[in-house]
């Protein structure tokens, strides 16, 4: 099967999470099976508190499943332990978070060569890629500026370089655009885009805005920890 290049890049199959909380078991995720191809794009939408981001955290390695699991490529994801798993959330897979999350006291080039530097490349590589994708993502005159003294549209592009920079074959995007207002959002698109086109990069996006998910792939609509919906 792994041979197969119409196999599914990820394969998750009764996925659940339940949070113990003071309140008692809160289960988030209640049974998701999903298949996303290579270079599919893929919108999550649903409404607060479904259980997109929770999803997208085990997706991406962040986060453990209570049951169910999930497959990327033959791997079995929470089969693997300790630096396997650090450096399947370091290589394989490439996250890009609604509140940006770039280092604030450090540069955009700076942030872009954090998860090289981690990998342990020489500074001199890091640097290189870093610079290469700051400017595929229009911002080569804004390496040395700091998160602060960048504009929210420029920050997503910053932290979608971050993202790129181990050469992920899954981007994963949590409300991408969720702070930007719709000309900038629509620049984000045109930028995820193009991305996807260059490199076949799988992706899964939360969003809230129809018209950027109506131009991807598939959209799968998620409710109370399940998926309703996926068309
Ligand atoms: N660590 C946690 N402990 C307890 N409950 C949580 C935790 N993380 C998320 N939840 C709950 O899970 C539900 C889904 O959250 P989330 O995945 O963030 O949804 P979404 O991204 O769709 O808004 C919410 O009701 C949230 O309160
Ligand atoms: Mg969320």
């Amino acid at each position: 099967m792994s041979n197969d290049p119409t196999a599914a890049l990820i394969r998750v199959t009764g996925l659940s999470k339940s949070f113990g909380t003071s309140g008692g078991q809160v289960d988030v995720l209640r049974g998701i099976d999903l298949d996303i191809h290579r270079g599919e794009r893929v919108a999550v939408v649903g409404s607060s508190g479904a259980g997109k981001t929770t999803f997208m955290h085990i997706l991406g390695g962040l986060d453990r499943p209570t049951s169910g699991g999930v497959v990327f490529e033959d791997r079995d994801v929470f089969s693997l332990k300790g630096v396997e798993l650090d450096a399947f959330r370091n290589q394989a897979v490439g996250f890009v978070f609604q509140f940006h999350q770039l280092l604030p006291e450090f540069s955009a080039l700076e942030n872009v060569m954090m998860p090289a530097l981690i990998a342990r490349k020489s500074r001199q590589d890091a640097s290189g890629i870093a610079r290469k994708l700051l400017h595929e993502v229009g911002l080569e005159h804004r390496l040395s500026h700091k998160p602060g003294q960048l504009s929210g549209g420029e920050q997503q592009r910053v932290a979608i370089a971050r993202a790129l920079v181990m050469g992920p074959k899954l981007l994963l995007a949590d409300e991408p655009t969720g702070n930007l207002d719709s000309r900038t959002t629509d620049e984000i698109y045109r930028l995820l885009n193009h991305l996807h086109e260059s490199r076949g990069l799988t992706m899964v996006i939360v969003t809230h805005s129809e018209s950027l998910a109506s131009r991807l792939d598939r959209i799968v609509c998620m409710e109370d920890g399940r998926i309703r919906d996926s068309f």
